[in-house]
C-alpha cells in the first residue's frame, strides 16, 4: 500500500499501522479504558443524517470561515498533538507546512518536538499553542513569553487532562517519551527498520518548549501518563485559567469543555472560544461525544463564544454536520496524524486535500454555497 492508494482517513490509518512500530501506532490510535468514547466520537456522526436541498444554482461555493479572529480556508483546525517527531522524522514541521499550504489553523502541543520559535519561522498562517498548565510556574511563564515573542495567534489551555487517562494500550506496550529501546520492545522496532533508521539517524528527538525547565520526556524516558501525573498541576481552577488568559492577553481558547455550566463560565472569564472535546477519547472514557452534545452547548452559549467541535472527524461530511448543528468550526488530531505517520508532509497534504474535496463536494450536494447557510434543517437525528 502506498500514498496514492490512500483515499480516506481509514486508508491512512492502515498505512500508518503498516509503517509504525506497534507501540507508536497504539499511542496514536488508542484511547482510554474500553475506548468507548473514542469510538462514539465518530459513530455519533453516523447517527445523524443529512437532508439536502437541490436545484440551488451551485456554480460557486465558499468553504472558508473566520475562526479565532483569522480567516481559514476550511472549517477545520488541525488540533495540537504531542510528540510528532516519533511518528515521522519531519514531525510538526510537516504538519505546519501542510496546514499553511491549505490556509488552515493548526496547533502545536506544549509537548511538541519542534520549538515555538522554529514553527513561527516556517509558517505565516494562523497557529495556536496548546498550553499544559505545569506545576513549574517558571515553565508556564516561559511558554507564554515565548508564544508572545513568536507572535502565535492564539493559545488553547487544555482543561481535560489534569491527570492522565488510563491508556491501556500504552501500559501494555510500555511506550515512553522518548522511546526506550528495551529487550522486550526491540522486536517491534526491529521489524520496522525504515522507521528505526529515520528515528536514529535523522534530527534527534527533543521537547524544546520544556527542556529548559524539565528533563522528563526529553532526555529522561517517561511514560506519557507519568509525565502528565507528575508534571501538570491538578489544582488548576477557573481563577488560574482567567489569570492565564490575562497574562497571555491574546486570543484564548479552553480545550476540553463539555458541560453547559463550564461553557457559561468560559464566557464569563472572557475566553474567545471553547473546544468541545474529550481529548479524542484518551481521557475520561464514557464521556459524551462532542457531536452528541453540541446542540445543548450551542443553545446555551452560541453567539457568545466560538464553538469548535473536536474529535472523531474522519469525513468531510462530519465537518458539515458539526457546522449544521451550530459549531463555528471542527477540529481533529488522528485524521492528520495517521497521514503524517504514513508519509510525512506529503501524507498530511493528501489527507487535507481529500477532506477539502469531501467538504466541497458535500456543500455542492447539500445545496449550500457558504457555510453560514448550514443549519439544523439539514440534519435529522435517528432515534
Ligand atoms: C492528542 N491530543 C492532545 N491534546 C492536547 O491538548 N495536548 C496534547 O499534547 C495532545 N496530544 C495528543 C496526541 C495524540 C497522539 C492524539 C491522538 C491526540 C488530543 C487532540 O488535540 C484532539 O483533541 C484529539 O485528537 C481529537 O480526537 P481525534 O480527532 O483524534 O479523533
Amino acid at each position: 500500500m502506498r500514498l496514492n492508494d490512500c483515499h480516506n482517513v481509514e486508508d491512512f490509518r492502515r498505512l500508518a499501522k503498516w509503517r509504525l512500530p506497534w507501540p507508536v501506532f497504539d499511542y496514536i490510535d488508542g484511547g482510554a479504558d474500553d475506548e468507548i468514547t473514542k469510538a462514539r466520537n465518530t459513530a455519533a456522526y453516523a447517527d445523524c443524517d443529512l437532508v439536502p436541498n437541490v436545484l440551488a444554482g451551485m456554480a460557486d461555493i465558499d468553504s472558508s470561515v473566520t475562526i479565532l479572529g483569522r480567516r481559514s480556508a476550511l472549517p477545520l483546525i488541525l488540533s495540537p498533538t504531542a510528540l510528532q517527531r516519533i511518528f515521522h522524522w519531519q514531525g510538526e514541521r510537516a504538519v505546519a507546512r501542510a496546514a499553511d499550504a491549505f490556509g488552515l489553523w493548526f496547533g502545536i502541543s506544549s509537548l511538541s518536538t519542534v520549538s515555538i520559535e522554529d514553527i513561527a519561522a516556517i509558517v505565516s498562517g494562523p497557529k495556536l499553542f496548546q498550553f499544559y498548565y505545569h506545576k513549574d510556574r517558571g515553565l508556564n511563564r516561559s511558554m507564554i513569553e515565548r508564544c508572545k515573542a513568536a507572535k502565535f495567534d492564539a493559545i488553547a489551555l487544555t482543561v481535560d487532562t489534569i491527570v492522565s487517562g488510563k491508556r491501556e494500550r500504552c501500559a501494555r506496550s510500555g511506550f515512553t517519551s522518548p522511546p526506550r529501546f528495551t529487550l522486550s520492545s526491540a522486536l517491534s522496532y526491529a521489524i520496522k527498520p525504515r522507521w528505526a533508521l529515520d528515528y536514529l539517524f535523522r534530527d534527534s528527538f527533543a521537547l524544546p518548549n520544556l527542556d529548559t525547565h524539565v528533563r522528563e520526556g526529553t532526555d529522561k524516558a517517561v511514560s506519557v501518563a507519568d509525565y502528565i501525573n507528575g508534571m501538570l498541576d491538578p489544582s488548576i481552577d477557573w481563577k488560574m485559567a482567567q489569570q492565564l488568559r490575562e497574562d497571555w492577553g491574546g486570543t484564548f481558547c479552553l480545550k476540553g469543555i463539555m458541560s453547559v455550566a463550564d461553557a457559561r463560565r468560559a464566557v464569563e472569564i472572557g475566553a474567545d472560544a471553547i473546544m468541545l472535546s474529550n481529548h479524542g477519547g484518551r481521557q475520561l472514557d464514557g464521556s459524551r461525544a462532542p457531536f452528541d452534545h453540541l446542540p445543548e452547548i450551542v443553545d446555551a452559549v452560541g453567539g457568545q463564544i466560538e464553538i469548535i467541535c473536536d474529535g472523531g472527524i474522519r469525513r468531510g461530511t462530519h465537518v458539515l454536520k458539526a457546522l449544521a448543528a451550530g459549531a463555528d468550526c471542527a477540529s481533529g488530531g488522528r485524521f492528520y496524524l495517521y497521514a503524517l505517520a504514513a508519509a510525512g508532509q506529503a501524507g498530511v497534504e493528501r489527507a487535507i486535500g481529500l477532506l477539502k474535496d469531501e467538504i466541497e463536494r458535500g456543500m455542492h450536494l447539500l445545496g449550500v454555497k457558504s457555510l453560514d447557510q448550514l443549519d439544523r434543517s439539514h440534519l435529522r437525528w435517528r432515534d
